[in-house]
């Protein structure tokens, strides 16, 4: 049960409170978007950049979200909620369908829960991963809007079952790898790496998540001597890299140890300077 439960024009509610009606599109068809938000001493951790990207998911979903000061105004409600409750990392998720079958506005609610601890311990062990093909070419999602390259839409169950799929391998997650080899992002992270001094992430254009804290990241390169590139990679050259790492609001920064059982090595110090420029806090 989430901690918090707060619904657009409602407000805070009990978190057994049913939310939903049975012909919610956003449960008949996944149809809807979602933020997934880091929550750190009681505040949002880049809460604009996940509202504009929630923005821009619905826009290419072509339905209408409330505006932005409206989300925000969702999010500080469950927020403060929260502060008065909890005082550890949480999970802020912002949620939105297209609302029911026959007509109507979207729903539109936000949970916070706290991050378990196995959540987190990537950060400070790293992860396997094993590659798992997309089943298209890099280029191909920018050519077929509908394969909704680049919007966190609420139909994650490919996601789910690829990641269900890495773990009965004996890795942690998977790496999703394009049809012609290059390797894109994680199921629910965005894929970083270390080539000489620069930091490098897949380009949009791939139809990868544009993901928050990897934007962070490359954004602040330049401050711990990196230059910040997009580009594609394949998995063959990503074993030659100086670290690997796959970064989410929640799970933070996890270096890369292996890719299908060959091991990725990583220039030492890189991971904490990286946890230091989004103040991720590493488990002990
Ligand atoms: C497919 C995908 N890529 C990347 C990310 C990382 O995005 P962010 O750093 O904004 O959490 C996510 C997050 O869930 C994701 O689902």
């Amino acid at each position: 049960m989430a901690i918090v439960t707060a619904v657009l024009h409602r407000g805070v509610v009990d978190s057994d409170e049913p939310i939903l009606c049975a012909d919610d599109l956003g449960v008949l068809r996944g149809d809807g978007v979602f933020e997934t938000i880091n929550v750190r001493e009681g505040r949002a951790f880049l809460l604009d950049a996940h509202l504009d990207r929630m923005a821009n998911s619905a826009r290419r979903m072509e339905f209408e979200l409330p505006d932005k000061a409206e989300l925000a105004g969702l999010a500080e409600q469950a927020l403060a909620a929260w502060r008065e409750r909890e005082s550890g990392e949480g999970a802020l998720r912002l949620i939105a369908t297209r609302g029911r079958e026959h007509g109507g506005p979207p729903t539109v609610y936000a949970t916070i829960d706290p991050v378990p601890r196995e959540r987190i311990l990537p950060r400070r062990d790293g992860l396997k991963v094993v590659t798992a093909s997309l089943g298209v070419n890099a280029d191909a999602r920018g050519e077929a809007p509908w394969l909704l390259g680049g919007v966190k839409a609420l139909s994650y169950a490919t996601q789910m079952a690829v990641t269900r799929w890495a773990k009965s391998q004996g890795a942690d997650d998977a790496l999703w790898v394009s049809a012609d080899g290059y390797a894109l992002e994680g199921p629910t992270s965005s894929l970083l790496w270390l080539d000489g001094d620069q930091l490098c992430t897949t380009p949009v254009s791939s139809g990868i998540l544009p993901g928050t804290t990897s934007a962070h990241l490359m954004e602040r390169a330049s401050k711990i001597g990196l230059e910040a590139v997009e580009r594609l990679v394949t998995v063959e050259s990503l074993l030659e890299m100086d670290g690997a790492w796959l970064t989410s609001s929640v799970r933070g920064v996890a270096f890369i140890t292996s890719i299908d059982g060959r091991e990725v090595s990583q220039r030492p110090g890189v991971t904490a300077e990286l946890d230091k420029l989004a103040g991720f806090e590493v488990p002990s």
